[in-house]
Parts: C-alpha cells; sequence; structure tokens
C-alpha cells in the first residue's frame, strides 16, 4: 500500500455529548465538506453535506472550494478526492475500510494482464487502487460504464476491470465483446438467487432492484438495473408500493425517507449473516468522524507521479459523463 496517513489519538480524546452539533462545530471552523456514500450508517449519511453514489461523490469533489474534505465511504473513494484535490485535506474516518473489489485487482499482476493485451484500452471502474487508475485510459462508475463504452469507437478493442459482474452488464447492455478483468465485490455475490425468489413469491407485487455488481443469476431477475443514486430514483417514480433491494442495505435509510410509504426489503444473503452490510463501508462511525475532523487526521497521501497518472482518466470520465 503506497498511501500513508496520521493516526489520531483516538485513545485519549474524550467524545463530546453531542456529536452532531460538535461535528457541524469543526466544520464550519475547518472550512469542510462532508461527502458520504448511499452504504455508511444512517447517523453519518444524515450530517453529510452532500450524499451520493460514486459518480456523484466524485463530481462534487471536483468542484468544492471547501478546504478540508472529509470522505465517509471507502478508501479509494476518498483517494479519487485526494487526486482532484492535491492541496486539499483529505480525511478518512477508518484508514481500513478499503474494498474487496479493489483488493481483487494488484497492480502488478494488472500490469501483466494490461502488457498482454497491448491495443486494448483499459476502462477501470472507480472501485479500484490509485495505481490501477494510472494504469487506466478512462474511469468509469456504475451509472456511467454504459454510456462511456458507447461513446467508443465500435472497433475499439477493450479491457474491463476490475468487476467482472459489471463488465459482463456493459457487455449485455452494448453488445461489446470486453476483455474482463475477474475481480467481484463481496457484498455483491453474497445475494442468493433461491432465498431471492422464495421472498418474491412472499410479496408478489414487489420489484426486484439490483445493482449491476450483483451476479448475473441475481441480476436476470431484477425489474430495474442500476447505480444506487439510480436505484433510489427508480423507487421515487415508480408506482409499485414495495421493493427487494439487492444492494447494500445502507441504501434504505434514504429510501425509506424519500419514499415514506413504500416498503423496502433487504435481498437476502446465502447465509444468516449480515454479509450483505460491507465491513468496510460499516467501519466508519460518528465518532470516527468526529475524531478524524478533530484530530485532522487519517489523511490521504499520494505519491505524486501516481496522483498526475490517475487524474487523466478521471478527468476523461468526468468529461464523459456530462
Ligand atoms: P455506486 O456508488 O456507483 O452505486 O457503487 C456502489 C458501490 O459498491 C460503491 O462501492
Ligand atoms: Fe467495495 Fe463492495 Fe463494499 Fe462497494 S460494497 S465498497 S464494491 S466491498
Amino acid at each position: 500500500m503506497f498511501t500513508t496517513a496520521l493516526q489520531p489519538q483516538t485513545q485519549t480524546t474524550k467524545l463530546p455529548h453531542d456529536l452532531i452539533e460538535a461535528i457541524q462545530a469543526l466544520k464550519q471552523e475547518m472550512n469542510a465538506v462532508i461527502l458520504a456514500h448511499y452504504y455508511q450508517d444512517p447517523d453519518i449519511q444524515d450530517v453529510a453535506d452532500y450524499l451520493g453514489d460514486s459518480l456523484g461523490l466524485s463530481q462534487q469533489a471536483a468542484s468544492t472550494d471547501a478546504d478540508v474534505i472529509v470522505f465517509a465511504g471507502v478508501h479509494f473513494m476518498a483517494e479519487t478526492a485526494k487526486i482532484l484535490n492535491p492541496d486539499k485535506l483529505v480525511l478518512l474516518p477508518d484508514l481500513d475500510a478499503g474494498c474487496s473489489l479493489a483488493d481483487s485487482c494488484p497492480p502488478d499482476a494488472f500490469a501483466a494482464f494490461k502488457a498482454a493485451h497491448p491495443h486494448h484500452l483499459v476502462i477501470s471502474y472507480i472501485n479500484c487502487t490509485a495505481e490501477i487508475k494510472a494504469m487506466s485510459d478512462i474511469i468509469c462508475t456504475s451509472s456511467n460504464a454504459v454510456q462511456i463504452v458507447r461513446q467508443l469507437p465500435q472497433d475499439q478493442p477493450i479491457i474491463f476491470a476490475p468487476d467482472r459482474n459489471l463488465g459482463r452488464y456493459v457487455m449485455a447492455q452494448t453488445g461489446r465483446d470486453l476483455v474482463l478483468w475477474q475481480g467481484s465485490c463481496i457484498v455483491h455475490e453474497t445475494f442468493s438467487e433461491r432465498k431471492m425468489i422464495q421472498l418474491k413469491i412472499q410479496h408478489p407485487t414487489a420489484e426486484i432492484i439490483a445493482h449491476p455488481e450483483c451476479e448475473p443469476a441475481i441480476l436476470r431477475h431484477a425489474n430495474y438495473i442500476g447505480s444506487t443514486t439510480a436505484l433510489l430514483k427508480y423507487c421515487q417514480q415508480s408506482t409499485s408500493q414495495s421493493f427487494i433491494v439487492a444492494t447494500e442495505p445502507g441504501i434504505i435509510h434514504q429510501m425509506q425517507k424519500q419514499a415514506t410509504d413504500k416498503q423496502f426489503i433487504p435481498a437476502p444473503p446465502t447465509n444468516s449473516c449480515n454479509c450483505n452490510e460491507c465491513p468496510y463501508m460499516r467501519l466508519n462511525t460518528l465518532e470516527k468522524l468526529y475524531l478524524a475532523m478533530k484530530h485532522r487526521a487519517p489523511e490521504i497521501i499520494l505519491p505524486e507521479a501516481t496522483r498526475i497518472a490517475a487524474l487523466q482518466p478521471i478527468q476523461r470520465m468526468l468529461a464523459m459523463s456530462v
């Protein structure tokens, strides 16, 4: 791992009685913005200045005039914010908030894979490390992957990394043949097709909505497939009263807030566990968020050469997403 950071003095800090009030005060004092992903705990979602999917969060990071970005999400998201904002302080409440998908694509192995396909353009899903971004031509997210591939010439050979499920979904949507890196997300691969069908029998009028990181066996039952923001919008607009939600259940907090009269049922995992909750996203807590702001750490720090190499493919994505 090439990113380093200072660890806060969490042991010695006495937590304030009203954490939310203390976070708001620190935000003013530091001229900070809190960006949060929908998979965060509800109390973090409620304290955020901006809540969004990976694309929305990158767009916010690219345009903010705050001096400090407090990123309530996972490492690759905070890293993307730092790539876009080398002169700002970017804080991540828990540095161990990684991502199984990013981990499934080690830089050395990916460099060899890329070298074996010298004529291919590399499109990488934003859920990857800065080193993988630096080896890519264009970054994409789950909300613009199809749109970006459609903008490229038909005869352009393409590597798509690291998520094979999103890659297969893009192939099906565009009719293009992509060379896929075989990575996946532990959360989105945990849903049980059998249990989901049982749930649908119990709730026959419920619509199944799914994130494209899910396996094809889940996606084939879905009435709607989209990024977290797209799923949220779909639930608001649909006339259906209930939904079986095949993505990380943190998003149900927003779904419920935006459609109080509708029912949202989390898609069940294969085991009797909470494996549909992202163990990385859930490492962040309101307490850690407060401590990160108080101590101005842990901070995301990147080698400048990697940052510069990773910047261009992100900027290409932003330009192709308008
Ligand atoms: P989106 O934010 O693009 O919907 O992706 C979900 C995800 O898994 C983030 O890690
Ligand atoms: Fe990574 Fe999956 Fe967690 Fe998203 S849900 S951060 S892809 S492990």
